[in-house]
């Protein structure tokens, strides 16, 4: 069954809407003043944001899963409490894989519509640390996203990984260049964890690419003459800067990725992961915080 929740009906300014999405998963779909976004309960996950005269901000791909036990392939996933694979557990965290509960929808001083989102306590992949899990989508003019972790022991440090991985549409992925991570460290995925120095003024990607920037808390630019879109990559709380794009043999392994749609899509990925991990003190907390907007190039 489909609801529509008019935030403020003298102006008509934003709505949400609550029905099945792909796949029969809940989907929320909101419109501003500014922008259309979608956001499934199934990981909170954003799969869709653009401006109204502007083409998809976010890359979603066509051959994505919509199913409760798999990630969404695209969208803003949102990673925690690891980054990448671990043992017998599900690679990037169960927050990806859970269905979180919405809290709130309210509007915000600038007409940005706002959704609460919490993470429910699951029994399955519990750490066995106590810890709550906020996060906030904010749609107007820009996307905005903040996650953040409650450390609720008041004796135990919580040891964590969170990321948003972030899939951006682009026009073509061999005519951009991603600016704001010069003269940073990465550790190369793709170079079992090699670390490296970035030397480019500015980043083409001509291949396979799986890097983590660590120690990078400075705006990220998509700078994308075929789309002639700038998008920005702006963040708080967060020193870590993960580019992923799977290229040619990659994609043709993923069973949920189109074997062509590596050239129009790049990954940059905010968080804090690997040496950048949080540790937080007992009863402390941490917010992850990104905004991502764009403009003509
Ligand atoms: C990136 C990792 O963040 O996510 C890559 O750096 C990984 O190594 C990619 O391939 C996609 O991961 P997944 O689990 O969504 O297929």
């Amino acid at each position: 069954m489909n609801t529509t929740h008019q935030i403020n009906p003298s102006e008509a300014s934003a709505s949400v809407s609550f029905g099945p999405g792909q796949g029969d998963l809940t989907r929320l779909d909101i419109r501003t003043p500014w922008s259309r976004a979608e956001v499934y309960l199934h990981g909170a996950h954003v799969t869709h944001f653009q401006k109204h005269d502007e083409p998809p901000l976010l890359f979603l791909s066509e051959a994505s899963r919509f199913e409760a036990r798999q990630p969404i392939r695209g969208g803003v996933p949102v990673i925690f409490p690891w980054f990448g694979p671990r043992q017998e557990l599900p690679t990037h965290g169960f927050a990806r894989l859970s269905e979180w509960v919405l809290d709130t929808v309210a509007l915000a001083s600038d007409g940005a519509c706002q959704l609460a989102f919490r993470l429910p306590r699951l029994q399955e992949w519990a750490t066995g640390r106590p810890y709550a899990v906020e996060y906030l989508v904010t749609v107007g003019r820009e996307l905005r996203l903040d996650l953040k972790v409650v450390n609720e022991s008041p004796r135990d440090p919580f040891e964590f990984e969170g990321c948003l991985h972030t899939y951006f549409t682009v026009g073509d992925i061999a005519a951009l260049r991603v600016t704001g991570l010069e003269g940073t460290r990465y550790l190369d995925s793709l170079a079992a964890g090699a670390e490296k120095q970035e030397s480019a003024a500015s980043i083409a990607i001509g291949a396979e690419v799986d890097r983590l920037y660590v120690g990078t808390e400075a705006e990220v630019q998509i700078l994308d003459p075929s789309l002639k879109r700038r998008i920005r990559v702006a963040k708080a709380g967060s020193r870590s800067t993960v580019v992923w794009n799977p290229w040619i043999a990659k994609s043709k392994r993923m069973p949920d990725f189109g074997d062509e749609e590596y050239q129009r899509m790049l990954c940059v990925e905010s968080g804090n992961v690997g040496p950048d991990r949080i540790e937080l003190a007992p009863g402390a907390s941490h917010t992850l915080s990104v905004t991502l907007s764009s403009e003509p190039l």
